[in-house]
């Protein structure tokens, strides 16, 4: 059965009738203006475009902007650099970038360059990156403050301080160095925490996207086949979808390998009696999605597979009614814990009283890991987690996941044979709302009913 007309999986229209969502050239100048509002008069915000990274001799790894130069800018080129101005006179957003270049387009792509760095962009002002070296200074000079992301981009804190110097240097003819540096971090990425509605219209696009690719591969998923054959399913969708690339390495984890939280092989046989946890999410517009399901290779969960998987799904519900405004960050969490710990001990795994058993952390060898994390350009997003030592209280356009999990390792004596090996997680990805949150995962089925059915569904009509 195709994906759209499955059991149990909701109803999509094809993926040819979809427009990729993506951000919007005015949000990128709106972000820059409430940035530099923030910013002290006679000051400059400086960040570099994330360098390129080589593979092995002359290939390189795909190429993918810092999240917050993109943020700020959308352009996608390397070998760039943006400079903020707040009040400058010939324009506050200056943009460094390559020149065009017939010859290396041929080969390599087409360049904005200059013209097409202000034309498409919105750049006030342009210059060839060539020219930072005489450009930037002249900028940063006369300036008392200087915002930049120290200790983030090896190379260029070098470059930066360099140019400094350069400044210093001239002391004797007027040349005012800056008086101050000072973190860019906390400005932008306290404005990245909170999602705009074009971020999250782009961020349900990648959920809707990545769940599509959930729903495949449990149709396609049957004793025989390798990890590496749904981790394809997954990303013929993704690519499908418009994603360019993975929002991380896809975790594909059959048996005992879901038991190792960031497994990466992907290798070995899928095998009858076995779960499979799969974790992965495409990046659309360099937003990231973020989902985990955990279903049996066969279509059929067996008598402990259920109980477990039961009592994770139990743990990831109860924490959506904790994710609201006005809610601390922890909430969620600690009420996974709670499900989780009470149910262990309901099932025999674990022995004494709830309370007590939570303040000893005896959940600590099944459950080792938060309930989630914030979500955005970066699938663990930016964002302070704790304020004045307080656990932060959510907002309307916070996302986060929630992937609360069980892992009974395979050489855990303590729990009887049968539920050794065994590893759950279930993830679903949520944008904080005026009264609560919403789902934006909600497209991959969750139940035992619903998976088992959409399995058995494609298991009769092979797509
Ligand atoms: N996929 C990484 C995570 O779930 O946090
Ligand atoms: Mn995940
Ligand atoms: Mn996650």
């Amino acid at each position: 059965m195709r994906p759209g007309h499955a059991a149990g999986a909701k109803t999509f229209p094809a993926l040819s009738e979809v427009a990729v969502i993506r951000i919007p050239k005015t949000e990128y100048a709106r972000r820059r203006k409430a940035l530099m509002a923030q910013m002290e008069p006679n000051s400059i915000a400086i960040l570099p475009a994330a360098p390129v990274h080589v593979r092995n001799r002359d290939v390189e790894h795909a190429y993918r902007q810092d999240s917050d130069f993109q943020y700020l800018s959308g352009f996608p080129e390397p070998d760039a650099v943006i400079a903020l101005i707040p009040g400058r006179e010939h324009g506050e957003f200056v943009l460094f970038c390559r020149e065009r270049n017939p010859e290396r387009e041929l080969w390599d792509g087409l360049r904005a360059g200059q013209e097409g760095a202000i034309r498409d962009f919105g750049a006030d002002d342009a210059f060839p990156i060539t020219d930072i070296d005489e450009i930037l200074p002249g900028l940063i000079e006369g300036r008392s403050r200087v915002y930049y992301a120290i200790g983030t981009h090896a190379e260029f804190d070098q470059q930066l301080l360099e140019w400094i110097n350069t400044i210093r240097s001239k002391a004797r003819q007027g040349a005012q160095p800056p008086r101050e540096f000072v973190a860019l971090e906390p400005l932008l990425h306290e404005m990245r925490l909170i999602k705009s509605a074009a971020e999250i219209k782009v961020m349900r696009y990648a959920a809707e996207v990545s769940a599509r690719a959930h729903v495949r591969a449990m149709q396609a998923c049957q004793p025989g086949l390798h990890e590496y054959d749904l981790e394809a399913e997954l990303e013929y969708v993704f690519r499908k979808g418009g994603s360019r690339q993975v929002a991380y390495e896809s975790i594909v984890g059959s048996g005992r390998n879901g038991c190792i939280l960031h497994y990466r092989e992907n290798e070995a046989p899928l095998r009858d009696g076995e779960l499979v946890l799969i974790d992965a999410g495409c990046e659309i517009d360099c937003y990231a999605s973020d989902i985990t399901r955990t279903f049996p290779v066969n279509g059929r969960f067996s008598a402990e597979q259920k109980a477990i998987y039961e009592l994770v799904l139990a743990a990831n519900l109860e924490a959506f009614r904790h994710i609201a405004p006005g809610r601390h960050w922890a909430e969620a969490h600690e009420a996974t814990v709670r499900v989780i710990t009470a149910g262990l001990v309901e099932l025999g795994l674990l022995e004494g009283e709830v309370d007590a058993l939570i303040q000893s952390e005896a959940y600590k060898p099944f459950y080792m890991h938060r309930a989630g994390h914030w979500l955005g350009m970066d699938v663990h997003d930016v964002g302070d987690y704790k304020i004045g030592g307080q656990w932060r209280v959510l907002e309307p356009g916070m996302c986060l996941t929630v992937e609360p999990g069980i892992y009974i390792a395979p050489d855990n004596e303590s729990v009887p044979a049968p539920w050794r090996g065994i590893a759950v997680r279930i993830e679903d990805d949520v944008v904080v709302t005026r009264d609560g949150c919403e789902v934006l995962t909600s497209g991959v089925p969750k139940t035992v009913v619903e998976i088992e059915a959409l399995m058995a569904a494609a298991a009769r009509s092979p797509a």
